[in-house]
């Protein structure tokens, strides 16, 4: 035991400080003991284990205090301080402090709301960040149509700038770099502003403007009739009566405050704080409120900026830039002067013009200066295509440039790999050939139709410029391709026969011209959207007919592993869809099962709130039949009636509640706990409705190429989005409600299961899901579609499959009853739109395999058929 703590203590001894007076004690000991004289050495020998003998001394030596042990008395057994949970502010702007430019505060009156103040938000609000109108409020009118007023109830004059300092100061000062202040007569070119402040450094005390003429504070302030000096004098005793000697002090340095009340800012002409200024004068406001005494705001706001920021005075230039004002002449008017005055380069450049007196004259001068900087924009993007065509000209190569045509659209984005390239696709004038892993040839949707006629327009009237001496006999072929950093490419390559009498003599034959046409994207904007949260609940309804006993129960059984079992916040809501005779009662109950399973579960999960409930709705005498077996082959829940959908969330929303997240499900589906979550984030109240794309599942054990897996990836070999699935909507139950209203007239409401027969039997088929419902209601909500590789759809017809081995053990799957249907209606086109709807109706059909893989089996088959000859 000695040892191994000798050496020990030798490398870590400066862990061991503490202690490290005793190990060397014990250390120099037991190196002593090596030179002890030999009798002692015997003496020790004679015990009957020396290393015990050792450890005895040494504990006879030190005691048993060297022990470690810990010390609690007195201490607290918990940490003292409770870690703090550090809050974050909502937007990454409020923790960096990242502000907007510019706050316009407007002073007005109640008088000149619907006329002047009216004018100025028409002319600049759009354009500045922030406007905000005060005004006087001892008797408010409130029905304004303009809004952004503030109403100040002390009427007193002389404090009202400062009234707008204290209100700008505690609710903007953190959200704004500067702060413009007007009265109503004002206009301010907001562009001209905007593009000033740009240019100017935050970090400095801006106070920005004209400066007033120290001689002439007579013709400032609306108020201000009595000569100067009792001036002072009647506002301080207006003011401040119960203290003379204010007033006499005030009125002995009338000959200071002459002097020092020169360069201050005219708020005639509008006064440009920056926040920094706004903050120091806040914290001055005791000070400017005593000493702001005079009828003149512009002296009141200067003496306070002066006091509190150590500015020396009106800044006309800063930092090189000037904000450079104009002084409307009284003479002069506008609706006859302002082709004169648009000559004087000082009213060109003017930021802010004054006084404007009639709400014509704003927009007269509004519209000359949109005009203006309309002017300069195209000036300068002339100016930058040319320039850009002399560098492409230059010797810099064109690798390095990347000027392409067309200029300023992006190049079409380099694929990483071969499974990245975007294809090209060939067109004629009305269908496109391999549009995706399914079908073959696909007629062009509507939009595309037009906008391909609108391409081959614009592109045979430029050839006919181009090439004059020839004439457009037909287009060749057509291809395209979208490219979402680019927009649609199209080449077009037209035939064309030269004219004139030469060519008719030499008989040349056609010739084939390309044409490359761009349809670039807009800029990318994004859209602001309401806050939501991952933990919204969820309703899910989940419609079941009596042929769907078997994917009913695998869901529930699924749900409960899914939902109930991780205490997802969820509520499931079954909707049994009775036929006309069925039981709805005791043993024949078709979905006794169902119901037995929701009962127990809902007990079993009792306390984490979850459970299972169910509605049931009584089909019309239309199906007393049994559904066709063929129909599984059909994608949706609902086989051949759609508008059932509508039938049952008008049925079941009443027993939800309006403000309820819902989700319209299907029983043959399968999800994952992300798919809900993605509902929650998609669907927003007021805003935005979510049909997400599910994956539908090849029948592996049917095509037999693929096999069966449900936790694979998505891929194409197994499946494909079936974006012609409408069974999954989700939405809230308010939006539902007032989307239905509006197209009541079309697809009455299905208030009670008699009502059903009236669905089926309207005259208007233009409407046949809830998704369309929604589309058709124009309801101003978003409609986000997208695909979702967590939601699967094909449970029907993988069970359908195994009960057909197990019943007969052969593999006779119906065929899907569109296809048969549409034959019959090829034959007879009665209209272009029955053909869209069989063109549509086709795609309900689940699809077996993808294209490549039925190819590659029929080459497979041709093979063996050439081996076998
Ligand atoms: C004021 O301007 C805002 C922003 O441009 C606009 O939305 C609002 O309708 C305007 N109000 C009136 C009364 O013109
Ligand atoms: C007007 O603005 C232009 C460009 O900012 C400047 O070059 C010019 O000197 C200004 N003219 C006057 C009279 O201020
Ligand atoms: C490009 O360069 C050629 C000769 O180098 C010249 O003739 C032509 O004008 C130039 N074009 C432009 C747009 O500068
Ligand atoms: C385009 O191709 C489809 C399919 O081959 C064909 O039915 C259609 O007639 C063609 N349209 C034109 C305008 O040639």
């Amino acid at each position: 035991m000695n040892l191994p703590l000798l050496s020990n203590s030798k490398m870590r001894r400066s862990s061991l400080s503490r202690n490290h007076y005793f190990v060397i004690g014990l250390f120099l000991g037991l190196v002593l003991s090596f030179y002890v004289p030999q009798d002692i050495w015997e003496l020790v020998q004679q015990e009957e284990c020396p290393q015990e003998a050792a450890e005895n001394s040494l504990i006879e030596k030190f005691g048993q205090e060297f022990e470690p042990h810990l010390n609690l008395i007195n201490k607290p057994l918990a940490a003292k301080k409770t870690v703090k949970n550090v809050i974050r502010p909502r937007y990454y702007s409020s923790e960096l402090g990242i502000r907007e430019k510019i706050f316009i505060g407007v002073m007005t009156t109640q008088d000149n709301i619907n006329t002047l103040a009216t004018a100025i938000n028409r002319t600049t609000a759009h354009l500045v960040n922030k406007i905000k109108f005060f005004i006087n409020a001892d008797n408010v009118k409130s029905n304004y149509k303009l809004k952004n007023i503030v109403g100040f109830t002390d009427t007193r004059e002389n404090l009202r700038p400062f009234h707008v300092i204290k209100y700008i100061a505690d609710n903007y000062l953190d959200d704004y770099d500067y702060f413009l202040i007007i009265q109503d007569n004002v206009y301010v070119d907001a562009r001209k502003l905007n593009a000033m402040l740009y240019h100017m450094s935050i970090t400095f005390d801006l106070y920005m403007g004209a400066k007033t003429e120290a001689s002439n504070y007579g013709s400032y302030g609306a108020n201000d009739q009595l000569p100067q000096q009792q001036r002072f004098m009647a506002a301080v005793a207006g003011e401040n009566g119960a203290e003379p000697a204010d007033g006499v002090a005030a009125g002995s340095n009338d000959e200071f405050r002459m002097l020092s009340d020169r360069n201050y800012c005219d708020l005639n002409a509008g006064i440009l704080l920056s926040s920094s200024v706004i903050r120091k004068m806040r914290n001055n406001l005791d000070w400017c409120v005593r000493n702001g005494i005079t009828n003149v705001h512009s002296i009141n706001i200067g003496r306070c900026v002066k006091y509190s920021s150590n500015l020396p005075g009106c800044q006309e230039v800063f930092q090189g830039i000037q904000q450079r004002t104009y002084d409307l002449k009284s003479s002069v008017k506008l609706f006859k002067d302002l082709n004169l005055l648009t000559k004087d380069e000082t009213f060109r450049n003017a930021t802010t013009i004054y006084p404007v007196t009639t709400t014509d004259d704003f927009y007269r001068l509004h519209a000359y200066f949109s005009k203006y900087h309309l002017e300069i924009v195209q000036q300068n993007s002339a100016e930058l295509e040319l320039k850009s065509y002399r560098i492409a000209n230059g010797s810099i190569s064109n690798n390095i440039l990347e000027i392409r045509w067309p200029l300023g659209v992006p190049l079409a984005s380099a694929p990483e790999t071969r499974h990245d390239i975007i294809m090209w696709h060939y067109l004629n004038r009305t269908h496109i050939f391999l549009p995706n892993a399914e079908n073959n040839v696909e007629p062009l949707a509507d939009i595309e139709a037009k906008d391909l006629e609108k391409i081959l327009d614009i592109t045979t009237q430029y050839a006919k410029h181009k090439f004059p001496n020839m004439q457009y006999e037909g287009i060749h072929s057509i291809y395209r391709r979208f490219d979402a950093t680019r927009g649609m490419d199209y080449h077009v390559h037209l035939i064309m026969r030269e004219t004139g009498r030469i060519s008719a003599l030499t008989q040349k034959s056609s010739q084939i011209k390309n044409f490359q046409i761009v349809k670039p994207l807009g800029r990318v904007e994004v859209v602001p959207s309401p806050y939501v949260t991952e933990s919204t609940r969820i309703a899910i309804l989940v419609p079941t007919f009596e042929h769907q006993l078997q994917e009913a129960l695998q869901f529930i059984n699924q749900y409960e592993q899914t939902c109930m079992h991780n205490q997802d916040n969820t509520f499931l809501l079954m909707i049994f869809m009775y036929r006309p005779d069925s039981e709805s009662k005791g043993e024949m109950d078709p979905f006794k099962l169902i119901k037995t399973l929701a009962l127990d579960l809902s007990s079993k999960y009792k306390t984490d709130g979850s459970r299972i409930a169910w509605v049931s709705i009584r089909l019309p005498a239309a199906f007393n039949e049994p559904s066709p077996a063929e129909d599984v082959m059909l994608n949706s829940l609902y086989g051949r009636d759609e508008i059932l959908s509508i039938a049952v969330a008008d049925l079941a929303l009443p027993k939800i509640g309006l403000d309820s997240l819902v989700l319209m499900a299907s029983n043959s589906i399968s999800f994952k706990p992300d798919f809900l979550n993605r509902v929650r984030m998609n669907t927003i109240q007021g805003f935005q409705i979510y049909s997400p794309i599910g994956f539908m599942m090849y029948p592996c054990k049917l095509a037999g190429f693929c096999k069966e897996c449900d936790t694979c990836d998505v891929s194409q070999s197994t499946g494909y989005f079936d974006k012609w699935n409408y069974d999954i909507i989700s939405f809230y139950s308010r939006d539902y409600v007032q989307a239905r209203k509006l197209v009541e007239t079309s697809v009455p409401i299905t208030r009670s299961d008699h009502d059903i027969e009236q669905l089926l039997t309207r005259a208007d088929r233009s409407i046949n899901h809830v998704l369309d419902m929604f589309v058709s209601s124009q309801l101003s909500v978003h409609i986000l579609r997208g695909v979702e590789p967590n939601l699967r759809y094909g449970s029907a017809i993988r069970n359908l499959i195994d009960r057909r081995n197990y019943d007969d053990g052969i593999k006779a799957i119906p065929k899907c009853p569109l296809d048969t249907e549409d034959a019959a209606e090829a034959e007879n086109p009665s209209s272009t739109k029955n053909s869209r709807r069989s063109e549509e109706a086709t795609h309900k059909c689940i699809h077996m395999a993808s294209r490549k893989q039925i190819g590659d089996a029929i080459i497979r088959y041709e093979d063996k058929s050439i081996i076998h000859k």
